[in-house]
């Protein structure tokens, strides 16, 4: 598939990530739509990508909010699910003979945008794809994917976001839409530099580069995939070698 001229919607692409993913697509042809909770934070993309970036007020974990996106944008080639949060917290802890416990509200939140806005994004991208037997969702994972201490809900929606991805790559297949994933580990973005110094630096630590990811490093993954066609069902770790 090109990058030029293929219109992509992406996800949470008023910060990190996202948005060096929507800028860096952008520059390579690519007719962007981006998608986020923060206006403020899609108008500066608009006017850093010289007015190129087009942009809709989406939460993603509400299913009219996301009609409404995919009405909005019109077209789809390329759907990239980047959209996330976090709430950290282990789910019980135990101090001084007081144990403290992760609410249910966090973990349904993560739920809600990390796992359901991944289905209903990717499930009404596909109906605009299978119409013109062409296209490819690319879901942003994680390495927590596998299980990371104070993640138990953003490494419960990781993990169900990878299984959709391999469901999808057969589901959909016969309408020629891939489906494929990106698992980055620990990116310098706001949401990891919010991470309590002393567990970041135990973190960087146990990873063989000891240092964070770039997030050019993951915009180039998703240029990659786009134009690889024979990627499909995979979860690509680009982690810097950590394994939790
Ligand atoms: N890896 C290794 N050790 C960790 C850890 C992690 N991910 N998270 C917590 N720990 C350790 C702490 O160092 C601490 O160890 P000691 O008892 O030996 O000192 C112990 O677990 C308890 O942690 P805290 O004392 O920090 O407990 P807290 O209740 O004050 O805070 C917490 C809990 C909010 C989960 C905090 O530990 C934390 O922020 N951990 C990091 C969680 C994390 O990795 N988040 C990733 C965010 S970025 C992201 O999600 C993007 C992505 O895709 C990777």
């Amino acid at each position: 598939m090109n990058i030029k001229d293929s219109s992509v919607v992406i996800t949470g692409a008023g910060n990190g990530l996202g948005k060096k993913t929507a800028l860096d697509l952008s520059l390579a042809g690519a007719r962007v739509f981006a998608a986020d909770l923060n206006e403020k934070a899609l108008k500066e993309l608009h006017d850093e990508s010289g007015c190129k970036i087009k942009y809709c007020v989406c939460d993603v974990s509400n299913e009219k909010s996301v009609q409404a996106l995919f009405s909005e944008a019109c077209d789809v080639d390329i759907l990239i699910n980047n959209a996330g949060i976090t709430r950290d917290g282990l789910m019980i802890k135990v101090k001084d003979g007081e144990t403290k416990v992760m609410p249910l509200s966090d973990f349904m939140s993560v739920i809600n945008v990390n796992l359901t806005g991944v289905f209903l994004c990717a499930r009404e991208a596909a109906k605009i794809m299978a119409g013109k037997k062409h296209g490819l969702i690319i879901n942003i994972s994680s390495v927590s994917r596998a299980g990371n201490m104070g993640q138990t809900n953003y490494s419960a929606a990781k993990a169900g976001v990878d299984a959709m991805t391999v469901t999808w790559s057969k589901e959909l297949a016969r309408y020629n839409i891939r489906c494929a994933a990106i698992a980055p580990g620990y990116i310098g973005t706001e949401m990891v530099k919010a991470i309590n110094p002393v567990v970041l630096e135990k973190i960087v630590n146990q990873m063989p580069l000891k240092r964070l990811g770039e997030p050019e490093e993951i915009s180039k993954t998703v240029k990659f995939i786009i134009e690889n066609d024979f990627v499909n069902g995979r979860i690509l770790e680009i982690d810097g070698g950590l394994r939790i």
